[in-house]
């Protein structure tokens, strides 16, 4: 019921789950959106600034970007290799335009690998729910890292549903686990949001 009503009013359809067939399932995890009760609790304790640009990797069929771009009105891209789920995402994008004309920061949807999207250095906040294997994803902190040190900024990681694999991942990054934002009763005990933010070594 709630995810209906937020679709509804951001003119969207992200419902629903989308699985990979044959190989691609063992290093790509279906697509599932983060849940807007979920979105609501951690925002109501997170804020995005004007100056912030983030970045979802794996978004799936939009529903992060475009709260976030709602909410905050801040440029979002999204990326995704799912052609049929990429599709659905930029069908969303016209009917969400159409209904928040008034919300003026860019939207980006890319398809494509996120462990080859090219880091912006204005790319400041960096979103990821469960969206791939490990491998993969030890390769997109990399490439964080990389743009990072390369580009100074003071830059943040999200994770929704954390597992201990990603996290021990995270332990060997030059990044401060900063934040926890926990959702009674969604995703059981992985039902929380852990931020780590990366701080350059002038600040
Ligand atoms: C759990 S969903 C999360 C969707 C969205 N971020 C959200 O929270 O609503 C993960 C998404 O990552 C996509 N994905 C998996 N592997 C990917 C990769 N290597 N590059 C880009 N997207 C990927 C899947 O197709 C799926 O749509």
């Amino acid at each position: 019921m709630v995810e209906r009503t937020f679709d509804e009013a951001l003119n969207i359809h992200t419902i629903g789950v989308r699985e990979w067939k044959g190989k691609d399932e063992e290093k790509y995890n279906r697509y599932e959106a983060t849940p807007y009760e979920a979105l609501e609790m951690f925002f109501e304790q997170y804020e995005l600034e004007q100056t912030d640009t983030l970045v979802d990797f794996g978004s799936g069929e939009g529903r992060v970007s475009f709260y976030v771009h709602n909410r905050f009105n801040v440029p979002v891209t999204g990326i995704e290799n799912n052609d049929r789920t990429f599709e659905a995402a930029l069908s969303n994008k016209k009917s969400y335009r159409y209904r928040a004309a008034d919300k003026d920061a860019p939207i980006y949807f890319e398809y494509g690998l996120a462990e080859q999207y090219d880091i912006q250095p204005t790319d400041n906040r960096f979103f990821l729910f469960n969206p791939f294997s490990v491998t993969i994803f030890k390769q997109v902190i990399t490439n964080i890292v990389a743009s990072l040190e390369k580009d100074p900024r003071m830059a943040e990681v999200i994770l929704y549903y954390p597992l201990p694999a990603f996290k021990r991942v995270m332990k060997h990054t030059p990044l401060q686990k900063v934040k926890k934002v926990k959702v009674p009763r969604i995703h059981g005990k992985y039902g929380k949001f852990i931020i780590y933010r990366y701080t350059p070594e002038s600040e």
